[in-house]
């Protein structure tokens, strides 16, 4: 089933991380949101078991966020935050910092994820500088991470295919950690898998290697959604912390996609109790309505870089002409405030137990080769139909969309990651249709 197309020219719109050709003979077009659902062009409910694109964590369309932007885009629709400022921009940072860890409470704004992980790379390269260590310039990834598509953040990311095309140009010094992803060890963990801590141990692998006066940062995702939900082992970030600290190495967490209630807390750092140095955010800062992202940055990282170089000059060559945008702003406040009001990030906490057992009940489906889950997150990876990868998985979100459900994939893995307000019985269909889904599957 396709949607009716209500554009005559589908031909000018370069889809992102899409099967251009694929879509363009099949298309797949939405046409409104409101909670849990979506509608599509031809008038079918689609519910959304994947918070859009892990970012609508308070559900479509909501009353409080939509009025905060339309009061505040025909009072200040643009106000430049170079050198200038508007009030909105100070009080978003403020709650931001309110949900950060302890100490982490320097907010720079961007907006999108890609953005925010380029900014705290750059961040803790300035930083070293600031304090008389430039030569710290190396930067470690991991294998599998996701950090987004800029020139920085897909030089620390782990996946093949968004390197390979720009391979010639990627940062120089980088170095990647192992992922922690082995089904012989943790296939089908609920929650935190036992096994892996000791993959963390890699890193001093590494600083033997270059020298820990060559590194910044390493970067890692605390849960890893985009690669196909990859939940740490017991211990590996504690144990991360322990050498980077060890060594001056700062620690960057990117949280895009676990910020703001994703896990049951509002960042994964609280939930894991695991403090970085630096923290991306994202998606779900102002319920996806505006584009907007976050980093999050210690004090004596900010007060470091903020406190050199001479009076008057600028600290920090860095920022975008949308930084902290008055309609972005808005949301951000109106988003933050509604995540409290109704206790979102409780609520999804309240919820884990119920997805984690509906997710697992999978177990026995056809194809099915591992479950894992934290929180409202959750992947489920497919055996590969031999000769075409990624196609079972493409399949089944196709017949789960027809069937009115909205989930992601990537390669032969799906993903859920529902609004925060979902429903015990919305939970319930999102996987008895995945089930007939993989049912109706070769
Ligand atoms: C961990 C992580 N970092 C960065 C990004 C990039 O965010 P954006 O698409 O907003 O640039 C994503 C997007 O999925 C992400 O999951």
């Amino acid at each position: 089933m396709t949607s009716r197309p209500v554009i005559d020219d589908m031909s000018s719109f370069w889809m992102p991380f899409t099967a251009n050709r694929q879509f363009n003979a099949a298309p797949r077009l939405l046409e409104s949101a409101k909670g849990m659902y979506y509608r599509t062009t031809d008038g079918r409910e689609v519910l959304d078991g994947c918070a859009g694109l892990w970012c609508v964590n308070a559900g479509h369309g909501r009353d409080e966020i939509v009025a905060a932007i339309t009061k505040q885009i025909s009072t200040l629709d643009f106000a430049p935050t170079f050198q200038m400022g508007h009030p909105l921009a100070f009080e978003a940072a403020s709650k931001v910092a309110d949900l950060m860890p302890e100490g982490l409470d320097r907010i720079f704004f961007t907006n999108s994820g890609s953005e925010s992980v380029d900014t705290a790379l750059k961040i803790a390269l300035a930083y070293h500088r600031a304090r008389g260590e430039g030569q710290r310039t190396r930067l470690i990834g991991r294998e599998r991470g996701y950090h987004g598509v800029g020139f920085g953040g897909i030089s620390v990311g782990g996946i093949a295919p968004n390197r390979k095309t720009f391979s010639g140009a990627l940062l120089p010094a980088v170095d990647h950690l192992p992922h922690t992803h082995n089904l012989e060890h943790n296939a089908f963990s609920k929650g935190q898998p036992a096994w892996g801590a000791h993959l963390a141990e890699e890193l001093e692998r590494l600083v033997t290697l270059h020298d820990a006066s060559t590194i910044a940062a390493v970067i890692v995702e605390p849960a890893a959604g985009s690669t196909g939900v990859l939940i740490p082992p017991q211990g590996y970030l504690q144990k991360l912390r322990e050498i980077c600290t060890k060594h001056g190495i700062l620690l960057i967490f990117d949280e895009v996609i676990t910020g703001f209630g994703r896990l049951g807390k509002a960042t994964a750092s609280e939930y894991f109790g695991v403090t970085p140095d630096l923290l991306t955010m994202a998606k779900a800062i102002n319920n996806a309505a505006i584009p907007m992202g976050a980093v999050a940055a210690s004090r004596t990282i900010h007060d470091t870089i903020v406190n050199s170089g001479a009076p008057g000059a600028i600290e920090l060559a860095h920022g975008y002409t949308y930084s902290a945008h008055p309609a972005a702003a808005a949301a951000a406040i109106a988003t933050l405030d509604l995540y409290r009001r109704d206790d979102l990030f409780a609520r999804a906490h309240a919820m884990a137990p119920k997805f984690e057992s509906a997710v697992h009940a999978l177990r026995d489906a056809p194809h099915v080769k591992d479950i894992r889950n934290l929180g409202l997150v959750a992947g489920v990876e497919l055996e590969s139909r031999a000769g075409a990868p990624g196609a079972r998985a493409y399949e089944a979100f196709v017949k789960c969309f027809e069937a009115g459900v909205l989930i992601r994939f990537t390669g032969d893995i799906l993903a859920f990651s529902p609004p925060l307000i979902v429903e015990e019985a919305q939970i319930d269909r999102i996987f008895s249709t995945v089930r007939e889904a993989l049912a109706s599957v070769q």
